[in-house]
């Protein structure tokens, strides 16, 4: 097998690269911490990052393969795809509310629910003629589990501030996630509430 590394992308903690067709994200020190405070965040993340990724898996939820981990690193599938930011739509805005869904009907909170950490897996031409790809959800490194109506809502708030900032239409889009939301969650009703709570303390403190 081929060893080639090639730099794939930079996130604001990790350095991602492609790797014999797998992706190695290293969470990179972060000099304005002190040193050991540093290592023991990325060694937390890090290891918050695998058990809840394939947790998440476990629900059904399309999340990487996870291959290895060490202390800052983690080996995963590649998912083939493109951000949600790029491309999402009000159909798209719809299944991602059922995955949120299921999501926190498993007790699991995202904690950076952004559309830069979603991907519309592309499928080959052949496949593509029988079914659309799959919403993958990446970078659980915040995920925590909870059964918590204000963990699940800021959840859900962080989700509508990153559509309310980057997309035009977010009104449309913050619709159809609720009505994706509530088709998967029993308690979505509760939730969005809390949504809405949540954003007038904003406004108002
Ligand atoms: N398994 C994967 N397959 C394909 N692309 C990936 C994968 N993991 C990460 N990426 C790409 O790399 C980017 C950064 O990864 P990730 O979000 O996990 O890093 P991060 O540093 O935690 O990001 P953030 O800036 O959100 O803190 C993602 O937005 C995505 O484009
Ligand atoms: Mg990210």
């Amino acid at each position: 097998m081929s060893n080639d590394s090639t730099f794939y992308d930079r996130g604001a903690e990790a350095i991602i690269s492609l790797k014999n067709g797998m992706i190695e994200k290293e969470r990179i020190r972060k000099r304005y911490r002190i040193e050991q405070i540093d290592d023991r965040i990325r060694r937390e993340r890090t290891r918050a990052e695998v058990r809840i990724t394939a947790a998440a898996r476990q629900l059904g939820i399309p999340t990487p393969i996870i291959y290895d981990i060490d202390d800052f690193t983690i080996i995963m599938q590649f998912i083939d795809g493109v951000p949600l930011r790029e491309i999402i739509t009000p159909q798209l805005s719809y299944r991602v509310g059922e995955l949120i869904g299921r999501l926190h009907s498993g007790g699991i909170v995202h904690g950076d629910l952004t559309t830069s950490n979603m991907l519309l897996q592309s499928l080959s031409s052949s496949k593509q003629k029988q079914k659309v790809g799959k919403i993958y959800l990446i970078d659980f490194g915040l995920s925590y589990f909870s059964n918590e109506i204000e963990s699940f809502g800021v959840d859900i708030h962080v989700l509508f501030q990153t559509y309310i900032s980057t997309h035009a239409d977010a009104f449309t889009l913050i619709e159809h996630f609720s009505t994706g939301y509530k088709r998967t969650f029993n308690d979505a009703k509760a939730v969005l509430k809390r949504v809405s709570e949540i954003e007038k303390r904003g406004r108002y403190t």
